[in-house]
C-alpha cells in the first residue's frame, strides 16, 4: 500500500521525504492557506523533494476552461504533480481532458460508490474517498472504499483507490484490509503507525541483557 502525507507544510514533508516511506503528498486548498504561501511555489518546493513521488495539487475553478489553465499551470512543475480536481461534472471533464494531454489526475470530494465509477470512467489516476467525513455524517467511510474496490474489480478499472481524511491508525489498517491502493495521512497519523509499547519495552529489554553482559559489536 502506498502512503502519502496529507500536508502543505514543506517542513514537516522535507523531515519525512527520505525515509523511504513516503510515496507521494496530498494538497488541498485548506491546508495551503493555512501555510499562508503562494500556492504554486509551495507546491514546486514539495514536488522537489519527492521527485519519484505523486504530489497532488488542486484546482480552485470550478468551470472547465479554469481547470484546464489551472491544471496546465500545475502540469508544468513537473511528472510527479496529480492534478486534483472536484468530483463535478466539469471536474470530470477536466479529468479526460488532463489525461489525454498526459497529466495524472486525483478526483477529490467523493462520498459514494457511484461517484467513484464516474471518476474512473473518466480515466481518473486516483480516486479520494473521504473516510472521516463519510463517518461524521453517521455513515460507513470503510464501507465506502470496500463498494469502489469492488466495483473497479468487477470492470477492471485501474484507478487507484486512494483513502482520504483518515483520522486514525485504524482507519489505516481498514483501508489496507479493504483494498485501498493509497492511504493519504497526517503526518501525525503517520509517525503513530510505528508505535506499538511492545516495541518499546522489547527495545529496552534488549539494550539493557546486552549492557549487562557487556556485548559490543566490534568493526566496522
Ligand atoms: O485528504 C483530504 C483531507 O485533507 C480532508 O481531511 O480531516 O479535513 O476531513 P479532513
Amino acid at each position: 500500500m502506498k502512503l502519502f502525507l496529507d500536508s502543505a507544510d514543506a517542513k514537516e514533508i522535507r523531515e519525512y521525504a527520505d525515509c523511504g516511506l513516503v510515496d507521494g503528498v496530498t494538497t488541498n486548498p485548506s491546508l495551503a492557506a493555512k501555510t499562508g504561501r503562494d500556492y504554486v511555489e509551495l507546491l514546486e518546493e514539495i514536488a522537489g523533494f519527492l521527485p519519484a513521488g505523486s504530489v497532488s495539487a488542486e484546482v480552485l475553478a470550478t468551470d472547465f476552461d479554469g481547470m484546464m489553465t489551472q491544471g496546465r499551470r500545475f502540469g508544468k512543475i513537473g511528472k510527479n504533480i496529480a492534478v486534483k480536481v472536484p468530483l463535478t461534472m466539469d471536474g470530470l471533464k477536466a479529468c479526460r481532458k488532463l489525461r489525454d494531454e498526459g497529466l495524472d489526475v486525483n478526483v477529490t470530494l467523493c462520498f459514494s460508490a457511484v461517484q467513484a465509477m464516474m471518476a474512473a470512467k473518466a480515466g481518473a489516476t486516483f480516486i479520494s474517498p473521504f473516510i472521516g467525513r463519510v463517518d461524521d455524517i453517521g455513515e460507513d467511510g470503510m464501507g465506502l472504499v470496500r463498494d469502489i474496490r469492488a466495483i473497479y474489480d468487477n470492470y477492471g478499472f485501474t484507478t487507484q483507490i486512494l483513502a482520504a481524511s483518515i483520522r486514525s491508525v485504524s482507519h489505516v489498517r481498514e483501508s489496507a484490509l479493504a483494498g485501498a491502493d493509497v492511504a493519504t495521512l497526517p503526518v501525525s497519523i503517520f509517525k503513530s503507525l510505528l508505535n506499538h509499547p511492545l516495541t518499546d519495552k522489547g527495545l529496552a529489554a534488549f539494550l539493557a541483557d546486552a549492557k549487562k553482559a557487556g556485548v559490543e559489536i566490534r568493526g566496522t
